[in-house]
């Protein structure tokens, strides 16, 4: 590795500082963090911000005409416009606020196919999904009589493009597909993907919940339909997510959910539904939470998404380099493009008691199928232990990691 390397990464390892959770001893060691996949933490300015609203600013949005529901309102839509801008929207419009990836994939399936899904039509979806974007699938497919259609992966985790590809007939009327696997780390290579799925005509949504945080988005040159992530996972407040449509699309789909807010005029006999992106937010939103997406964005601009991802890429090559390297680990998900994301088994050790040994040394992995049980299923496995790296992380982290594991292999000798 080289010194200009270890530099960058030693400086961006200097964030730290700025996430007050890592100012802790976990069963008396320093926390050593390493699931960010999960739910990645929150620097000082996130919380600041949730806090300064809370105690300064909270009212409702949208619906008041005293002033601290026109200071709620603007702190509210400015986190809209900063979302706008991270991910290159064409326009604010497009930025329909939920509660997460989870719900942003659910509105797709329900508003966009379920009305038009009809027996006969199919909807493809890849082994690597997360249960997220296989479930909501699943349930349209019921309520219309659609075939749910699953391309496969190879043993290092990366789907069979050409596989997908032939998969993707006139019949196809969505394909939903991850940019990178919470299970594997896999990058999905978009480009290719997108690109066959626009030549047949296929409308394509992406689950950006693990590459938003991790790598540079822009949906423009994307140029998928719909796009759907959510903020704890990129430094944010939890209950709080996005999801992103070409307007023309979101434009002519019918409400989601109904209620307050998402409505310009209700009688009886008729209601007239409000413009987007308010069509589709129904109720009182999640408005510290979104505020708080805004002061995420904020910092992830800050350092730089170009970073990040180099940062993050440097740290997983030196974890499966010092993985690879202790006796009786096995690494599961060794696509040739990976983020940062390393699933393993070490011996025949279950997940769960490796997990619960590695967190008696302060060290936070996650364990099991990561919802994606298909996947385990696919290679064969009950589950696997997991790391996965923020822009906190660092060299340390992982040796620590190392350690963790040197001590877990003595134990069940
Ligand atoms: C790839 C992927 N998709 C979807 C989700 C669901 O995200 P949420 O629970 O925030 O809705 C996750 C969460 O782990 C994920 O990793």
């Amino acid at each position: 590795m080289s010194q200009i390397q270890e530099k960058k990464t030693l400086d961006l390892g200097y964030c730290r500082d700025d996430f007050p959770i890592f100012n802790q001893e976990i069963n008396g060691h320093p926390l050593i963090f390493l699931d960010s996949a999960a739910s990645s933490q929150q620097p000082s300015s996130v919380i600041d911000v949730v806090a300064q609203y809370q105690r300064e600013d909270h009212a409702n949005v949208h619906r008041g005409v005293h002033v601290l529901s026109h200071r709620a309102t603007e702190s509210y839509e400015n986190a809209r416009d900063k979302l706008c801008n991270f991910i290159n929207a064409a326009n604010r419009n497009e930025i329909v606020l939920t509660s997460g990836t989870t719900e942003s994939i659910n509105l797709v399936a329900q508003s966009f196919c379920r009305p038009m899904l009809k027996q006969g039509d199919q909807v493809l979806i890849s082994w690597l999904e997360h249960h997220s974007n296989i479930v909501p699938w699943q349930l349209v497919c019921e309520q219309t009589g659609a075939e749910l259609i699953v391309a496969p992966i190879n043993d290092d985790g990366e789907i069979d493009i050409d596989a997908m590809i032939t998969l993707m007939t006139e019949r196809v009327k969505i394909l939903a597909v991850g940019h990178v696997s919470n299970a594997l780390g896999t990058i999905n290579p978009l480009s290719t993907i997108i690109a066959a799925a626009k030549n047949m005509g296929i409308p394509i949504l992406i689950d950006g919940a693990q590459g938003v945080p991790h790598m540079g988005v822009d949906v423009q040159l994307l140029d998928c339909d719909f796009y759907a992530f959510s903020g704890h996972k990129m430094l944010g407040p939890t209950g709080i997510g996005v999801l992103w449509g070409k307007e023309a699309l979101l434009d002519a789909m019918p409400p989601y959910k109904g209620g307050g807010d998402m409505i310009l005029e209700v009688n009886f006999d008729k209601t007239v539904f409000n413009e987007l992106p308010y069509k589709f937010e129904a109720g009182t939103p999640n408005i510290s939470g979104t505020i708080g997406l805004g002061a995420a964005v904020d910092y992830l601009q800050t350092v730089g998404m170009d970073n990040i991802y180099e940062h993050e890429k440097i740290l997983h090559t030196y974890m499966v380099e010092k993985l690879s390297a202790v006796d009786g680990v096995h690494l599961i998900g060794t696509a040739k493009n990976q983020a940062s994301v390393q699933s393993f088994r070490l011996n025949d050790i279950h997940p769960h008691d490796l997990g619960t040994i590695l967190d008696h040394q302060g060290v936070a992995v996650r364990t099991g199928h990561h919802c994606a049980m298909p996947v385990m299923q696919r290679l064969g496995l009950p589950g696997t232990t997991r790391a996965s790296l923020g822009l906190y992380n660092n060299f340390n982290d992982i040796n620590r990691l190392i350690d963790a594991l040197e001590k877990a292999r003595q134990i069940f000798k």
